[in-house]
């Protein structure tokens, strides 16, 4: 048995956002008392996201990028500073190419529908439910993939369905996502500072059904590693 003090120090992540932060929170509180992965910056590219409110609160320090386009890339490399992970939890820009290369492999994001279906340019918030309805799927989900250059691009690491209701509208649909991103986004944090920068794209499938049932979700991947 390996004694505590030789257990590696928590991957510090640090966690990019533009809006109201639900995501964000979920992680201050999966993140709290973990031993394997510790939220040490929140970074916004506007003043006003009330996700740096929730940083404040937990006590983790935040910054405010000057250009709110996020296209300086030194800017937001030195913002970033040593992160061995890093989030976009609602995070609108699209990342500088210089940025998706110095974090290759350690730069996800987190997105409301089942890519690479109802994603790109323009998909966000209401925009991607309104979608999925339009288009009559009868499942949406989540997704948390890899940052590349183009939005919401780069390979996949995990996917968890949710059904889309007779009648739903983007509001209702929105609301089940959400609560299925705020469980799904953490695991994949802890799971991804469990291993590791990885030498290729990790792929994180459920164990089981990939549906819950009851008020209990079985979201649980398999160790294969
Ligand atoms: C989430 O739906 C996330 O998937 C998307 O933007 C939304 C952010 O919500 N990328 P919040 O700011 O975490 O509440």
């Amino acid at each position: 048995m390996r004694s505590l003090t030789s257990l590696p120090p928590p991957v510090p992540v640090a966690v990019l956002v533009s809006g109201r932060g639900t995501n964000l929170q979920a992680l201050l509180d999966a993140l709290r008392d973990s031993p394997l992965a510790r939220l040490v910056r929140v970074v916004a590219n506007r003043p006003d996201a009330s996700a740096l409110e929730r940083a404040r609160r937990a006590g983790v320090p935040t910054g405010v990028l000057r250009d709110p386009g996020g296209r300086e890339a030194g800017e937001l490399m030195t913002a970033l500073g040593d992160a061995g992970l890093v989030v976009l939890a609602g995070y609108l820009q699209r990342i500088p190419p210089a940025v998706v290369a110095r974090f290759r492999l350690r730069m996800i994001n987190i997105h409301p529908a089942l890519l690479p279906a109802f994603g790109g340019p323009g998909m966000y918030g209401r925009h991607v439910h309104e979608r999925v309805l339009a288009s009559g799927a009868a499942i949406s989900g989540a997704t948390v993939h890899y940052v590349d250059e183009e939005y919401d691009h780069g390979p996949i690491i995990a996917q968890w369905p949710v059904p889309v209701r007779p009648g739903d509208t983007p509001e209702t649909l929105a609301a089940r996502v959400l609560e299925i991103e705020h469980r799904l986004l953490p695991l994949v944090v802890l799971e991804l500072a469990r291993r590791g920068v990885p030498a290729e794209p990790v792929r994180l499938s459920a164990a089981g059904s990939a549906f819950g049932a009851g008020d209990k979700l079985a979201v649980e991947f398999e160790r294969d590693v």
